[in-house]
């Protein structure tokens, strides 16, 4: 699958990409989850049915020594048969009306991961569009988060992040993905970007 988008933040890149989250390979795919970790449907059925059983085996383990993961927060697993090396289980808060911390809980999840990613000295890591299935979150708002915090992050932090692939399931969500990053792109290019 090749990237649709790219924004070049110094040497490091982030990606928009659309397709299947669980074809494309990287050292840590990001799973949309909840906090019982009991797997469901959307993304993170696509990563268990992909990844097999393993995975599930390793967040029973997981389970049974924390309970559950907070909202905003993730837990790490191996990536059974999937093309990477980890899964960084996100849980997204499910949106009320945009007035109970769902924005601050959604960069919490894009945060949490990227911090795990450089704990594990992970290079490459995919994101899907977080809480924007199930859980409701306007995509609009959601790709307005995703797109900020995971370029702030390239652009603070030196390594060993190298590239961000955000990867949405849709026509329409890449599109509006794209709006984000394409304004980003020209922030940058004219120096505008604060
Ligand atoms: N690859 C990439 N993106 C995907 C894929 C896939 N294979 N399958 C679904 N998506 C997209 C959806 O289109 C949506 O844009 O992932 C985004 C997140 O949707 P959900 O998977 O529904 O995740 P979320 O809204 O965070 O809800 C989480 O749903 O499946 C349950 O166990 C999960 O309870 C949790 C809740």
């Amino acid at each position: 699958m090749s990237s649709d988008f790219i924004v070049q933040v110094g040497h490091h890149q982030l990606q928009l990409l659309k397709g299947d989250i669980t074809a494309i390979t990287v050292d840590a795919i990001v799973n949309a989850a909840n906090s019982q970790l009991a797997g469901g449907g959307g993304v993170d059925g696509a990563i268990h049915r992909t990844g097999g059983p393993e995975i599930m085996a390793e967040l029973h383990v997981v389970r049974s020594r924390i309970g559950y993961c907070e909202t905003g927060s993730a837990v790490v697993t191996g990536a059974g048969r999937l093309p990477a090396k980890y899964v960084f289980h996100a849980v997204g808060p499910i949106y009320r009306d945009g007035n109970h911390g769902e924005a601050a809980t959604l960069q919490s999840c894009y945060t949490t991961c990227l911090k795990l990613a450089a704990e594990h000295e992970v290079k490459t890591i995919s994101f899907p569009s977080i809480s924007t299935g199930v859980y409701g979150y306007p995509v609009e708002e959601a790709a307005a988060i995703a797109v900020r915090v995971t370029a702030e992050w390239l652009r603070e932090h030196s390594g060993p992040v190298r590239v961000i692939k955000l990867v949405q399931f849709s026509d329409r969500d890449h599109e509006i993905y794209r709006r984000f990053a394409q304004k980003l792109r020209d922030g940058f290019a004219t120096g505008t970007h604060s």
